[in-house]
């Protein structure tokens, strides 16, 4: 850490990638303020970071589509070194059936948030992006030259407009931006205090996984054994959410040691390496010692059959690189879903 501690804004801190990033911030020195309308979290998640880390990150219950209540929060911190944007709607699905709810919301919140950091003079921002913007790549793996095409759903275009929102902006201001595209995070905290809190029926593999592990989900549904993979599953890249949080803390030291080489710098967050559907039941099934009731039925609309990182500019640039494997992601998250249904939160 450089000599003054630095204060970060981190926008949906108390979401899965958010808390796990605000640990890894206060661990590397820095004071973190959090906001969130906790619209998919709890703010029991602000005292877990506290048991994590010996000191609970400041927290305003704020809806970032509010730019009054953001203008508060940035008056009440005038030393805000750099904004972590997180807070956004994530679910494919459900952006496809209610599309105004995800452009209202994360686009809308993102505009205030540029607004305000603008009139408060604060020009750092790492924002979270996906590798939904590639949607399904012609070459593997995905550089981050790959083209940019027309997203599969109104939430995959949310990214996209956002990456262009903060170009067009970074282009006529001091603004700085670094637009992570994360892959699939997956897993937990090694504490097991933080983890990914799915409000009803989980969207993503692994939190179905453990779900049905610990007897809330009676079986695995695989979409689809007929696709042009190995086993004909699909193909992911899943990264550890704490390498990914601490991929966070590396670019934001980037940005406040001016070492970014353009005003908007773009990377992709994965492991590098692909894992099928099929895969990943084998992973939890060896570190759980349990047998997944799963069943293959048919495929789910909108997924691509394979995509993974290449992470060469990341690691070469950035200086970071995933160190976890795929079994200690699933031990992770595993432990943390024992932990949720002992009733830690
Ligand atoms: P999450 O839902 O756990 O966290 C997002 C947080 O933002 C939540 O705590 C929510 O309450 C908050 N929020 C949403 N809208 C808000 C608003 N208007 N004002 C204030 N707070 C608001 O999701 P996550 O998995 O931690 O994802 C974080 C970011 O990473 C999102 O932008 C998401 O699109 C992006 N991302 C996630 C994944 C993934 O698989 N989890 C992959 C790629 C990109
Ligand atoms: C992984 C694989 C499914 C559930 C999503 C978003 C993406 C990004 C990350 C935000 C796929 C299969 C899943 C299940 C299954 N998020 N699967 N049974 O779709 O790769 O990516 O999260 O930006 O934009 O789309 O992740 O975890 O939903 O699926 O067989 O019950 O598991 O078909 O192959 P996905 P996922």
């Amino acid at each position: 850490m450089d000599s003054m501690p630095k204060k970060v804004l981190v926008t949906g801190g108390t979401g899965y990638i958010g808390s796990h990033t605000t640990v890894e911030l206060q661990q590397a020195g820095y004071q973190v303020v959090i906001v969130d309308n906790l619209s998919n979290s709890t703010d029991k998640i602000v005292g877990q970071i506290g048991q994590i880390t010996g000191r609970a990150p400041a927290f305003y219950q704020i809806d970032l589509c509010d730019e009054a209540a953001l203008r508060m929060v940035f008056r009440e911190h005038p030393d805000l070194a750099g904004v972590i944007h997180f807070a956004a709607y994530k679910a494919v699905g459900e952006s496809v059936e209610l599309p105004l709810k995800y452009y209202h919301n994360n686009l809308v919140s993102l505009i205030n948030l540029l607004q305000v950091m603008q009139e408060s003079r604060v020009y750092n921002m790492v924002f979270s992006s996906s590798c939904t913007v590639y949607g399904q790549p012609d070459t593997l793996p995905v550089t981050e030259q790959s083209p940019i095409k027309k997203a599969f759903s109104p939430y995959g275009n949310t990214k996209q407009i956002s990456e262009e929102i903060l170009a067009d902006v970074a282009t006529v201001s001091d603004l700085k931006v670094i637009s992570l595209r994360y892959f699939n995070p997956i897993g937990a905290h090694e504490s097991a205090l933080i983890g990914e809190l799915p409000i009803g029926i989980p969207n993503n593999l692994v939190p179905f996984i453990t779900q049905t592990a610990i007897g809330l989900r009676p079986k695995i549904m695989v979409f689809g054994n007929d696709y042009n993979t190995p086993d004909g599953t699909c193909i992911r890249d899943y990264i550890h959410v704490v390498d990914l949080a601490k991929a966070h803390v590396v670019a934001m030291q980037r940005m406040l040691r001016q070492n970014m080489e353009t005003y908007m710098e773009f990377f992709n967050l994965g492991t590098g390496k692909g894992t099928s559907v099929l895969e990943a039941i084998n992973a939890f099934e060896k570190v759980s010692g349990l047998k997944l009731n799963f069943e293959i039925t048919k495929r789910r609309e909108g997924d691509v059959d394979k995509v993974w990182a290449d992470v060469a500019h990341a690691n070469g640039k950035l200086g970071w690189k995933a160190e976890e494997g795929l079994e200690e992601m699933m031990l992770s998250a595993w432990q943390w879903e024992q932990n949720l249904k002992a009733g830690i939160l």
